[in-house]
Formats: structure tokens, sequence, C-alpha cells
């Protein structure tokens, strides 16, 4: 194995404990086929908020995995650095952010995780990339490998996948399949894949090394905003609240945050394994087997990374709860109307998540919160047609100017 990790980096598998040495083809515990961590040996780390430099994601590289050699030959489009925006009319009077991952670079949070995990691919000399996607994934991995001038393989639900996504990893020249049946029949087929063929790698959020990217998230908020007391994240496969929480604990690790915030991961109802679970007192997700929401990029049954999730909502004391897809159009319409910023539908399920929480009286208007939007409106056209709006067909100037009277008084 190329050095390619650092010399205080190992995996651990989070069910039965055993530890690896830093292999980025290793993605389940050899032993009991668990899922596994990164974990760091910090104990002679000293590290302040002012040694991080640069932007982005690679501003934080003393805790990210790659070894030092690499810091100069990331594969990277500049990713990270996105907008902490304190929303003022959605609802007022409020201590509540959106950290809105729309604007990394193919418009959603995954570009955090491929930066890293691609860098990785890359220089142990991968030559082709595979990811089953709801289609963020797709379109970021085939952005990433185009960039490490790697191929991309694809696998999609057929009819399932949002416009924006699909024509994104058109044009990245990714190979694209699409299957009959939902997101976690691709993933299973993905899995088969590679155990078939190792040289093929898999970037799905089973392989560790994507999360690392992602828990960066948790770094800028709490540098930009220290810690909030809830962070409320959309969740599908639940890679990325175990990313988000991962980094707050290691920033609690190095005593560069005081506390922890309350994490509170939000579903679909007609795909919500996790938070039916949650509901019902349970320590194992309720699988879905027919998911069915407007938000398809969270249609997802089966999350593979549910240990790391419960764990992630167990300790910092937070949740799981559901909300509808008329929930979730509403909070999609009021952040673009009323705020002007454009979610996804599975992005604004956090916005409906956080209404629904403050209106239960569970979180209060006093409460600091950051809501991840994770990925951009424009991905998905057809659900911004479905928002009603005032289209008014004219043909005269004076027809505009009446009505326009009328709106302005
Ligand atoms: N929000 C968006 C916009 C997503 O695309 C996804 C996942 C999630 C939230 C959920 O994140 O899976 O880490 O819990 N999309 C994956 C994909 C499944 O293939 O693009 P998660």
């Amino acid at each position: 194995m190329k050095n390619v990790v650092k010399s205080n980096v190992k995996l651990k598998c989070i069910s039965c404990g055993t530890e690896y040495p830093p292999d980025p083809r290793l993605y389940k515990c050899r032993k009991c086929g668990g899922l596994l961590t990164v974990e760091y040996d910090f104990s002679k780390a000293k590290i302040s908020w002012n040694d991080f430099e640069g932007r982005g994601v690679w501003r934080y590289k003393q805790l990210l995995p790659p070894s030092e050699q690499l810091y100069d030959k990331t594969v990277t489009l500049h990713e990270g650095d996105t907008p902490l925006i304190k929303l003022e009319n959605l609802v007022t009077q409020s201590n509540v952010y959106v950290k809105f991952e729309g604007a990394n670079p193919t418009g959603s949070f995954k570009d955090r995780g491929m930066t890293v995990a691609v860098t990785l691919a890359k220089h142990i000399g991968s030559r082709l990339v595979i990811v089953a996607s709801t289609g963020n994934t797709a379109a970021s991995v085939s952005a990433y490998a185009s960039r490490a001038n790697i191929k991309s393989a694809i696998v999609l639900p057929r009819g399932k996948v949002a416009l924006g996504k699909l024509a994104q990893s058109i044009l990245h020249g990714a190979l694209i399949f699409e299957i009959e049946g939902n997101f976690d029949d691709a993933l299973d087929t993905v899995r088969k894949v590679v155990e078939i063929n190792p040289e093929i790698y898999p970037l799905n959020s089973f392989n560790p090394w994507r999360l690392e990217g992602q828990k960066t998230l948790a770094f800028e908020v709490a540098e930009e905003l220290g810690v909030p007391d809830w962070v409320i994240v959309p969740v599908g496969n639940a890679g990325n609240i175990s990313a988000i929480w991962k980094g707050f604990k290691e920033l609690y690790e190095l005593k560069l945050i005081p506390k922890l915030p309350k994490m509170v991961g939000v579903q679909s109802e007609g795909a919500s394994p996790l938070a039916t679970a949650f509901e019902r007192g349970l320590d194992e997700p309720v699988f879905v087997e027919k998911p069915e929401t407007i938000a398809t990029a969270i249609r997802i049954g089966r999350p593979i990374n549910w240990p790391k999730a419960m764990m992630a909502v167990k300790e910092s004391k937070g949740l799981f709860l559901k909300v509808s897809d008329r929930e979730i159009v509403d909070a999609m319409a009021k952040l673009g109307s009323m705020e002007g910023i454009d979610a996804e539908p599975a992005g604004a399920s956090s916005i409906a998540g956080y209404l629904k929480l403050l209106e239960q009286g569970v979180v209060s208007k006093k409460d600091k919160v950051v809501c991840v939007v994770t990925g951009h409106a424009l991905k998905d056209p057809d659900a911004m047609l479905r928002i009603s709006v005032n289209r008014i067909i004219v043909s005269k100037a004076e027809a505009v100017e009446t009505i326009l009277k009328t709106v302005s008084q």
C-alpha cells in the first residue's frame, strides 16, 4: 500500500472494535462485516483554531486523513466554505441559520466527501470509481473523477432521479446504469460489483474516507458560529448526520469547543426507517421495502449507515423525526419566497423539521439552531414547478400595469 494516509490514523469497526491499518480499500470489518470509522490519535496533537489556514474543506487538513505529501495534490473544485445564513423573514426574532450546501461546486454537500475520497482513490492508483445514487452522489463523483482523470460508473434507480442531477452526470461523462428498483437495490448492485472486482473503487458512504470530508461542515459551523444547540440534518443513507456528529466530537476531544450540539435527523414520512424506530423506541431501524417521497434524494428504505446515525442521535441526546411531502414542499416554497434560498426538496426537509419542532415546543426560538440545506433547488426543476405561483398570461403592458397597481396597494 502506498503511503497515502497519515501515520496517526487507523480504521476501527464500530460493532466489534477490531482495529486495522488505514487501508483505503477496506470498507467493512473483516471479522464481523460491521461499518468502519476513521480514528486519529490526537494524544500528541496540539491544535488551536489559529492553526487552520486557507479556505474550504482543506482548511482543516490537520484533521483529515491524507498524508502531508498529498496536500498540494488534492483533487479539488474548491468545495466547502458554504454560506451560513441567518433566517430573517421565515422565522422572525429567532436564532436559526441555514448552512447552505447547495453552494458547493456541484450543488450539494457530497463534494466535501468526494474531494477527500477521490484524492485517496487517485493516489492509490484507482482507474474506475463506482456509486449507487439517488442523484447527488452521482453528480459529485462524476465531477471529481473527471477532475482526477479517472472513469466513473453510476448506478441509478430508473425514473427516480431528479432531472438536474442526471443531466450533471451526463455532462461529467459518467457511465450511467439505470436499474429497475430503488436506491437500496442500486447499492446492493454496487456492493456485489466491488466484491467481484476489488479494483473498482466504491464511493458510497460505507466508504469511511468519504465521511471524513463531510465532517468539515461541523468545523465550519463551530468556527463561524460557535456550538449550536441543535443541528438539523436531512437523513437518507444516514452518512451525513454521522459525519457531522463525528466532526463535532473531534473538536470536543481536541478541546476546540466546550460542548456538543444535539443532532436531529429528518426523514420523509414515506421513507422513514430511522424516524419510525425512534418513535417506537427501537434500537434498530424499521426498514421500508418501497420507499416513496417527493424528496427523491432521501428516498431510501434501508440506510446503510443506520448504526452510526443512531449512535449520533443517542449520544447527542437528539432525535429523529418525520415530515410529510406537503411539509417539505411548503418549507421549500417558504425558504425560496421569503429568504431567497434555493433548496431541493430533501434539502428543505431540515427546515420542515425545524418548523415542526418549533410548533411542538421541542425547540424554542431562543435556541441556536443550524438547519443543513443539503442540495440546490436547480437540481430538481420538476419539484419547483409543483409550487403554485402567480403566473399570468398577458398581451399588453397596460394589463401588467393595471394588475401591478392592485398588487402594490
Ligand atoms: N440531502 C440530499 C440533497 C441528498 O442528496 C442526500 C443523499 C441526503 C440529504 C441524505 O444524506 O444519505 O448521508 O443521509 N443523497 C445520496 C445520493 C443518497 O445518492 O445522492 P445521507
